[in-house]
């Protein structure tokens, strides 16, 4: 059995444990021998022929062990360029270091800005903030005083009738004269009203309610999944590349996903970053 003190104890259900590999390695390897391991699952052998002064190559089907296995080889600062369609478990500043430049196409970014974020975003991209009013309007100054926000495109994504929001009365989308209105006949777009700048969404807390009563949630503050739709539709098209900075549990991504866009983000807390990925993978 592997050690706690295995840099990958708890992270991955098979730990082959050191001294046997190491046993192998010394028997059947010479120094600068290369050793392979096609399954490299938490890197074990991989970081016992390195520490042995052999060569080695490993190959691992399973995406997500791939920060396990950089942690076990020292690796950890070694970043080759970023994928899409991922969320990585690291903080936002290192996370910005890989990320290229104009690659964005939105931004959901749950909580502040940072204006590192800004060269990553394709001139015709859209940023949305999730903050309390008050930061909301000092976000926004400050952005404006450190003249972040340079580049206002005309041709940037906001698809509205992609958002329409139901009507209160929605019988009135079947009558078949229409409604009256200053003297003229209207007809209401079966797909409801254009969405207006004020959206009223309950919270995920109060949305997940089971018999009026608040679960339990592995994360304090998921975004509901219903606004996340909306802000997707709205300012990206499928195939766009959705930024999902601070993933929290993944909502964004997980959204982005089922739209057909790509995704990609970062997640500091390793419990909510691996809660994230499963949700990614059950999408
Ligand atoms: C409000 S939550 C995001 C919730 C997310 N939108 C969702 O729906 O699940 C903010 C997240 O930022 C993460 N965080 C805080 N500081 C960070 C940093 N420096 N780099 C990356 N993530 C960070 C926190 O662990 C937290 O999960």
């Amino acid at each position: 059995m592997p050690n706690k003190s295995d840099s990958a104890y708890g992270k991955h259900p098979s730990i082959m444990p050191e001294e046997i590999v190491k046993r192998l390695v010394r028997l059947f390897a010479f120094e600068k021998d290369l050793v392979l391991d096609p399954f490299a699952g938490s890197g074990t052998t991989l970081k016992v022929a390195k520490e042995l002064n052999r060569k080695w190559v490993g190959y691992e089907i399973y995406e997500n062990y791939e920060e396990v296995i950089k942690k076990k080889l020292g690796m950890n600062n070694v970043r080759p360029p970023l994928k899409i369609n991922r969320i990585y478990n690291l903080d936002v500043f290192a996370f910005f270091d890989s990320l290229p430049d104009n690659s964005v196409d939105l931004a959901i970014i749950d909580p502040p800005y940072n204006h590192k974020l800004i060269p990553k975003l394709k001139r015709t991209a859209s940023i949305y903030i999730f903050n309390t009013p008050f930061n909301c309007a000092y976000i926004a100054s400050h952005l404006r005083k450190k003249n972040l926000i340079h580049r206002i495109s005309e041709d940037y994504t906001f698809n509205h009738e992609e958002i329409r929001i139901p009507y209160a009365a929605p019988e009135r989308v079947n009558s078949p004269k229409g409604i009256l209105k200053n003297g003229q006949r209207w007809f209401p777009n079966p797909n409801g009203k254009l969405c207006s700048d004020v959206w009223e969404i309950s919270s995920d807390r109060h949305q997940t309610k089971i018999e009026g009563k608040i679960q339990k949630n592995i994360h304090p503050s998921p975004k509901p999944e219903n606004m996340i739709e909306r802000i997707i539709k709205a300012s990206s098209n499928e195939g766009d590349l959705v930024l999902d900075l601070f993933s929290g549990t993944g909502t964004t991504s997980v959204v982005a996903k089922r739209l057909k866009r790509n995704f990609i983000g970062c997640e500091v807390n390793e419990s909510y970053y691996e809660h994230a990925v499963a949700r990614i993978f059950k999408e």
